[in-house]
């Protein structure tokens, strides 16, 4: 159980001793800033202290220097949908730089985390913000994809949690490292795999899938308008390795008209470029369904969706844990053996007018939530 345990390593399972960086700070041996750093990988991110949870620098080598926060969007009112938590186990399936679990754990002090993300560099930077909150005792951060998080919980021995969070999609320092090549803003290797020790990446989507696998992957990942034209470019203009290489080749695809409208004309393809690399529309409603099932009586799930394509499917899904998918004539008895009402689903928020002139983020975010009300059972 996570309670008594010290920090547990997110990047393996090797014993772990504190070692210490070019610049001093002392980290554990597992961390994977702890191995760029000794292996001359310096592009770690580093903890500012005393600026807000979950505020990262990060040094972007060559394209720039600069000091980059991932401020967390709709903390407050993440906050407030936990407020009443019970004491136990709380998850985080997209830890990112641990801004809400921080402002999660420090309200609520006989909590302990949880916390997943596929990205060694967001485990970094989370461990870093958690220690410096006085958080490492009661936390197990772990690098995966969050459809495992009931494998994990499982094997930590929770059975039941006392609430959770899905934060979807990017960090705003993934998106801000050039080397990263999730942005046609730097010119990078096209790359976007949070994960970066899987095989797919952008590369490899952009020289080897066919003209329909390119254009259903542009309509359902992103809805784009113009998907057959872009893929016939992209198939025209191959081999593309950088991201700003793509960027020219789709803008130059899309009608002038439609170029002028609607920001940048490469947006909708990398979305959907990077959405397919990290499979993050699969994979999620298999993963809301298992954390719904874990989730304690009176226990919350929060979360925070940035397009019309994820929301579509938290919404499903809420709706369905909701309903059991019964379809039956609300005025008679249920007669097709749904399992009903194991959460009561709360309406969804978008972000406050204030956080939209601080936060450019939040503006696409919406919120939804769940609280389970009773125990699944057959009827
Ligand atoms: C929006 S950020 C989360 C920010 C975080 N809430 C905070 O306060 O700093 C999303 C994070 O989720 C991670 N992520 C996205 N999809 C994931 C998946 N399928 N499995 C695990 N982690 C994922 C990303 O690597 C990223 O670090």
């Amino acid at each position: 159980m996570i309670p008594d345990a010290p920090y547990v390593s997110s990047i393996s399972q090797r014993p772990t001793v504190s070692g210490s960086l070019p610049d001093g700070t002392v980290v554990s041996s597992n961390s994977a800033r702890y191995h760029r750093a000794h292996s001359g990988d310096t592009s770690g991110w580093q903890l500012l202290s005393g600026r807000l949870p979950g505020t990262v620098r990060h040094d972007t080598g060559s394209t720039m220097n600069a000091v980059f926060a991932h401020l967390p969007v709709m903390l407050e009112q993440i906050t407030d949908v936990f407020s009443d938590m019970n004491d136990g186990v709380f998850l985080d399936a997209t830890l990112g730089g641990a801004g809400h679990s921080t402002a999660i754990l420090t309200a609520h002090p006989h909590v302990s985390l949880l916390g997943i993300d596929q990205d060694d560099m967001a485990l970094d930077s989370a461990e870093q913000v958690l220690a410096a909150a006085g958080c490492s005792g009661r936390v197990a951060l772990r690098r995966a994809r969050f459809d495992a998080a009931a494998l994990i919980a499982a094997k930590e021995g929770i059975s039941a949690l006392s609430g959770a969070l899905f934060d979807l999609g990017v960090s705003s320092p993934q998106f801000d490292v050039a080397e990263r090549g999730f942005s046609y803003r730097f010119d990078a290797p096209l790359d976007m795999r949070m994960d970066r020790t899987q095989a797919l990446s952008a590369d490899v989507i952009v020289n080897t899938y066919d003209e329909d696998a390119l254009t259903s992957m542009l309509r359902r990942n992103a809805d784009e308008r113009h998907a057959y034209r872009i893929a016939k470019a992209i198939i025209a203009a191959r081999p593309i390795h950088s991201t700003v290489r793509l960027s020219d080749v789709v803008s130059s695809a899309i009608p002038a008209p439609a170029r002028r409208r609607g920001g940048h004309p490469a947006k909708r393809t990398f979305q959907a470029i990077r959405i397919e690399v990290n499979a993050e529309l699969e994979i999620l409603p298999g993963a809301l369904r298992n954390v719904i099932s874990l989730l304690a009586p009176g226990a919350r799930l929060a979360v925070l969706s940035y397009h019309s394509g994820e929301d579509r499917i938290v919404k499903s899904v809420m709706r369905s844990a909701e309903t059991g998918d019964c379809d039956c004539p609300p005025n008679l008895p249920c007669g097709c053996g749904a399992v009903r009402s194991v959460v009561r689903v709360r309406a969804p928020r978008d972000a406050s007018r204030a956080e939209l002139a601080q936060n450019p983020r939040s503006s696409s975010a919406r919120l939804r939530v769940v609280e389970k009300i009773q125990i699944e059972s057959q009827n």
